[in-house]
């Protein structure tokens, strides 16, 4: 189902923060951020194969360890997950509350010669809108953080718990904000996730409330997404207090301490209750 506001921004050719950029701190920001302009950018800032060569097979091997076979992407934005779980034969679901990036997404696939099946959703509200149970749930490049209230990460974590089987998986990620907000970010770290070359990524403003990221592509456009500063801790403490039963963090794709501060952490949490 489509909400009337959803329908209307369909239309907004501009990125809108009603000319207060530093004080739009709600979840629902997204829908006025991924305007048709930015999302034809998007895989630019991606770069499906630089991505796909830092990730290597680390979710699809995370996700065959386990078993896990039905798979849905909540945050499937122009579809670079869903595709890479479709080729290596997984049964793929794909949810998105923008409905320009689920239209990007399932062209992309096309193009891989996949037919998508697509959901618009907001998180909020998922099961409203998606109805089967599914083994993993992945919501992946650093989108959970576009939540900016407790209420609606509890929210979300419960509507994501509620739609795995009683054995399911999530797999969440999220940009190293300590590091961010304790020592500053590294300009030169995005091997793993934002590749594109052409494009540079980074924070225009950071406090405990908001870190606004600032992206520049090549022919002089510039595009903002106001985040909420997640930290490692408290995002698996959520996970624990929602229901999941155990969090396993991964930084930047390795299971091992590395000297390095990761640029991203992978939280893997569990639904499985082992009396
Ligand atoms: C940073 S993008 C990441 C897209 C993709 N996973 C990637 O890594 O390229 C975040 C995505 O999450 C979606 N999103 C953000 N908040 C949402 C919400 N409350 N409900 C549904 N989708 C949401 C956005 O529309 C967007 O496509």
């Amino acid at each position: 189902m489509t909400s009337p506001q959803r329908c209307k921004n369909l239309d907004l050719v501009e990125q809108d923060y009603g000319g207060r950029p530093l004080e739009q701190r709600e979840s629902h920001q997204y829908e006025k951020e991924y305007v048709q302009s930015f999302v034809e950018k998007w895989d630019e800032l991606i770069d499906w194969e630089g991505r796909a060569k830092g990730e290597g097979r680390f979710f699809v091997e995370l996700l065959q360890r386990r078993g896990k076979q039905k798979v849905l992407d909540v945050a499937t934005g122009t579809g670079f997950h869903s595709v890479q779980l479709l080729k290596s034969g997984f049964e793929v679901a794909s949810v998105d509350g923008s409905a320009q990036m689920l239209s990007q997404a399932f062209q992309n696939a096309r193009d891989h010669n996949f037919i998508l099946r697509t959901t618009l959703a907001d998180w909020r509200w998922l099961n409203r809108d998606v109805h089967e149970k599914y083994d993993a749930i992945i919501c992946l490049g650093n989108s959970f953080t576009h939540l900016f209230s407790e209420r609606d990460r509890r929210r979300t974590l419960a509507e994501f718990y509620a739609a795995l089987r009683h054995d399911g998986i999530l797999i969440l990620d999220q940009r190293n904000y300590d590091a961010i907000l304790d020592v500053g970010f590294d300009a030169k770290k995005h091997t793993y996730y934002y590749c594109g070359e052409s494009v540079s990524a980074q924070p225009d403003h950071v406090d405990e409330g908001l870190c606004r990221f600032r992206y520049d592509f090549s022919d002089g456009q510039t595009f903002y997404l106001n985040m909420f500063p997640l930290r490692k801790e408290y995002t698996r403490n959520l996970l624990m207090e929602v229901g999941f039963t155990a969090v396993e963090t991964y930084g930047d794709f390795q299971q091992t301490h590395r000297e390095e501060e990761p640029d991203f952490f992978i939280h893997v949490a569990e639904k499985t209750y082992n009396p």
